[in-house]
């Protein structure tokens, strides 16, 4: 039985990580955001999967250009580790990009699941780390495919 859940929030610069973190822990968006996050633990009795999870802010360390990049760094360093792609400031958006996510989700096993969200209007904030959480403790496909990865 696993006991701990680390969830890394990776992802280009300014593309809302840190207010994600601030946002869930504080429950209201924050109008001023430190380039990084402190790393915050969730005490397993107040997680729905009552498993005690860690939540790291990784800006400045991963700087990847687009959403593939991110996957490429998770096969080739980080491979059993299940990915949710986060589409953050729904807000400013007035139509999903779930079309045109699907197919990338759809290529690559590691995907989990997708979620758009908004820091900002506390939209899918909860959901999202709950999915996380979900993907570690209760994958739905293969993590590791070593026949495709050649
Ligand atoms: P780096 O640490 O520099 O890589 O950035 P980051 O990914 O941590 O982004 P950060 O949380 O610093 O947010 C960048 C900017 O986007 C800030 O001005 C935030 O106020 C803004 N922002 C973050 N989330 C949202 C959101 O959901 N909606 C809107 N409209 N703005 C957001
Ligand atoms: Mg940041």
């Amino acid at each position: 039985m696993r006991k701990d859940v680390r969830i890394l929030l990776v992802g280009e610069p300014k593309v809302g990580k840190t207010s994600l973190i601030m946002s869930l822990v504080s429950e209201e968006f924050p109008q001023v955001v430190p380039y990084r996050a402190e790393e915050i633990t969730i005490p397993a009795d107040v997680t729905p999967e009552r498993v005690p999870t860690h939540i790291v802010d990784y800006s400045g360390t991963v700087t990847v250009t687009n959403s593939v990049a991110i996957f490429f760094y998770f096969t080739f360093y980080l491979t059993r580790v299940p990915v949710i792609l986060v589409g953050n400031k729904s807000d400013l958006v007035e139509h999903s990009s779930m079309e045109t996510i699907l197919p990338v989700m759809n290529q690559y096993t590691e995907i989990e699941t997708c979620v758009e969200c908004s820091a900002k209007n506390l939209k899918n904030i909860s959901e999202l780390f709950y999915y996380a959480q979900k993907a570690v403790l209760h994958p739905t496909g293969p993590l590791y495919c070593p026949e495709e990865k050649q």
